[in-house]
């Protein structure tokens, strides 16, 4: 890579940023369509992130990434949103198109194409969703958007299950419930089972959000953690023999589609999955 004053910046804002597997993947990109452009993480801390967005406006940097816990926080600060981030009601990509700042989501849009690839269907399906924060709203959105015949949202905390799930009857047609964690064991018919919890993620990774005997109800088992490479949660769904995906097939998509935004073409997606093969974060 060969740095020079004619250099684009990229990068991602959150906070921490530290284990973040975007700078490999974008860099790897950069390099590959020898873009002059260099992707690196901004460790913000919340009293600073207004002056971080308007950073970015000021020092030219082309685009940026943003992740936990400042998805929502951005949005007040951009000069554009998309009608896909003002449903999910998040940001998690920001284009600096000279100078007017513009706000996507490809969170949603990373999670569909994910399953599609893996050969799942959507439409008609009754799907569950483990967790009510951010990331359980952005897959919420999406499969409203692709017509799923239900959606059940199961939280640790009802309150916010409720919240979410107030959220979706108010914008969108879907059937929706919302539930506690254990009363899923009465629940019959999930065709697709996902973990939106932090539970399992490195490093409690003994834990599940939910007991096996709900997970071996699950036609298909998607958890959105990606470290480790396979949770509890999906080592149950082997046991069980249910097809099942971890969260790197949905990172991998939501960068590609940041980098349309950015340069307009797709990176090499097979490229990028090799370079994480490499470093053993893919099977
Ligand atoms: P994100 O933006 O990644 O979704 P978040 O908004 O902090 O992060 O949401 C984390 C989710 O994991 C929440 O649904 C949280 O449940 P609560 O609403 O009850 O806090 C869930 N979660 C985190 N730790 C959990 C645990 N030990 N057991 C069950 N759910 C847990």
């Amino acid at each position: 890579m060969n740095i020079d004053s004619k250099t684009k910046i990229y990068g991602l804002i959150g906070h921490p940023v530290g284990h973040s597997l975007s700078p490999l993947i974008h860099n790897t990109a950069f390099l590959d369509q020898k873009l002059n452009c260099i992707y690196d993480c901004f460790d913000v801390l919340p009293e600073n992130i207004k002056d971080a967005v308007f950073g970015i406006k000021a020092l030219g940097i082309m685009g940026v990434n943003v992740t936990v816990p400042y998805k929502e926080m951005v949005i007040p600060y951009l000069d554009f949103i998309s009608d896909e981030a003002k449903l999910i009601g998040a940001v998690n990509t920001i284009k600096n198109n000279d100078g007017r700042l513009e706000g996507y989501n490809t969170d949603a849009s990373g999670f569909i194409e994910s399953l599609l690839e893996q050969g799942v269907e959507i439409k008609g399906k009754n799907v569950v969703i483990l967790g009510a924060g951010g990331a359980a709203r952005a897959i919420a959105v999406a499969f409203s958007l692709n017509d799923v015949n239900s959606i059940t949202i199961a939280n640790r905390t009802e309150g916010k299950a409720y919240n979410l799930y107030k959220y979706i009857i108010e914008k969108f047609r879907t059937e929706c419930k919302y539930t506690s964690l254990d009363e899923l064991i009465d629940f019959d018919n999930i065709d697709i089972l996902i973990n939106a919890t932090s539970v399992g993620m490195f490093p409690n990774v003994n834990a599940t959000p939910v007991d096996e005997k709900i997970i071996r109800k699950a036609k298909f088992i998607y958890d959105l953690i990606y470290n480790p490479k396979e949770t509890l949660f999906l080592r149950y769904a082997k046991k069980y023999g249910i097809k099942n995906s971890n969260g790197l097939n949905m990172l991998i998509n939501q960068a590609n589609n940041s980098f349309k935004i950015w340069f307009g073409k797709n990176f090499n997606k097979n490229l990028i999955v090799n370079v994480l093969r490499k470093k053993e974060f893919i099977k």
